[in-house]
């Protein structure tokens, strides 16, 4: 038995993006089916990324007070760079007037799922996408957790399913694209410890990178630069302390147990096509950036916002312009971001072959961004985020 469900806009996925999708449109009137292979609880409880850009807070503010980002997550003003032995601070507020929260992306999904849920959102847990078929009436063709077939009908299908994505069959030229690979990775890891600084710090060490970053008053995450082959259970707990104290000196890290070790690849991605006839791709489907910088559920959103407003108008006008433009539109916020991503990553890391010369030129321009008012405002801009409508 197959259940067919019909619905104005089939989303797959119910990531930051898919979930983002199927507020924006509901605030048009246009009704949409999410679904996602994963549980609710295994949704809710992925560690991921934890920096949100202003526009992205200021969106999730409309989900009204479902989003905690501003009572439960904290505002950061700045960060700080270390490297050559010293820290700088990159002041946002001073230099753009603008902020960051630092808001666990599991914390925003609970929220999403909480507000589409109480909205009456036809959310589906467990449903996995098998293929989408194009046409004046999209088809995508999944299967429930018992296996049993379901075919949902749309107007138009989104794929917001990540960087395995399904819908990305569906528009040709999506599986090819801009691709490049680093020569290394970050061990990450969560700690029961309260936080080791303020403001989160980017250190350029001798030893590689590491990102002393936050999760709550009694939960840190932090990083440092690794080999991409490197086994989490390669180290001892005291040899992981060992490691990331060595690359920030001049702060000593609050330990404490840890009780997650996992190790990100980086890797840079953008498809070569993004919307083919009635299907379009937002988010980790469409693109990939390495995480210095955390513009990847960020760059998600701002996605989501743009196809938001052309599925408004293609479903309730019938003007495809906005349709049309999407991704070349969208492009062009998605360099500006592989470009920082790829910029902070290589201006930070240690490559493995690093001569003498590579070292010195890059504490020269760590040096040129720190002592000058515009080099900090070109970071402090891209990290808060560029404005949404430019
Ligand atoms: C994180 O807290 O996971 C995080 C923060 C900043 C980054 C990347 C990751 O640039």
């Amino acid at each position: 038995m197959t259940t067919t469900v019909r619905t104005r806009v089939a989303i797959i996925g119910a990531g930051p993006a898919g979930l983002m999708l199927s507020h924006l449109l509901a605030q048009a009137g246009i009704e949409s089916v999410v679904i996602d292979q994963r549980t609710r609880d295994e949704i809710e409880s992925t560690i991921r990324a934890g920096i949100l850009e202003q526009g992205t807070v200021e969106l999730l503010d409309t989900i009204g007070p479902a989003s905690r980002a501003r009572t439960v997550g904290h505002r950061h003003d700045g960060i700080e760079l270390r490297f050559d032995g010293e820290g700088h601070r990159i002041d946002f507020a001073e230099s753009v007037g603008r902020a960051v929260w630092l808001y666990p992306q599991h914390e925003v999904l609970k929220d999403l799922i909480a507000a589409r849920l109480a909205a009456g959102q036809d959310l589906r847990f467990g449903v996995t996408a098998d293929g989408v078929e194009d046409g004046d009436h999209p088809r995508v063709h999944a299967r429930d957790a018992d296996g049993v077939p379901v075919e949902i009908e749309a107007d138009f299908v989104v794929g917001s399913d990540g960087s395995r994505s399904v819908a990305r069959a569906a528009v040709a030229g999506s599986r090819n694209g801009s691709f490049r690979e680093y020569p290394f990775a970050w061990f990450g890891i969560l700690c029961e410890a309260p936080p080791s600084s303020e403001e989160l710090i980017y250190s350029n060490s001798p030893d590689g990178f590491a990102l002393v970053s936050q999760r709550s008053a009694t939960v840190q995450r932090m990083y440092f630069q690794c080999d991409p082959d490197t086994d989490t259970a390669a180290f001892s707990e005291a040899q992981l302390w060992d490691e990331l104290q060595k690359r920030v000196p001049g702060t000593t890290l609050r330990e404490g147990p840890i009780f997650q070790r996992d190790v990100l690849r980086f890797r840079s991605f953008v498809a070569n096509e993004l919307r083919r006839g009635r299907v379009a791709l937002v988010g980790d489907a469409a693109h990939t950036v390495p995480p210095t910088g955390a513009k990847g559920m960020n760059l998600a959103i701002a996605d989501v916002r743009l196809l938001a407003a052309a599925l408004r108008a293609f479903l309730l006008e019938s003007d495809e312009r906005l349709l049309d433009a999407y991704p070349d539109t969208a492009s062009r916020r998605i360099w500006k971001a592989q470009h920082f991503s790829w910029w902070m990553t290589n201006m930070l890391h240690v490559t493995p072959d690093a001569t003498d010369f590579d070292r010195r030129r890059q504490l020269g321009e760590l040096r040129s961004v720190v002592e000058s008012e515009h080099g900090r405002a070109y970071l402090a801009e891209a990290y808060c985020g560029w404005p949404l409508d430019a």
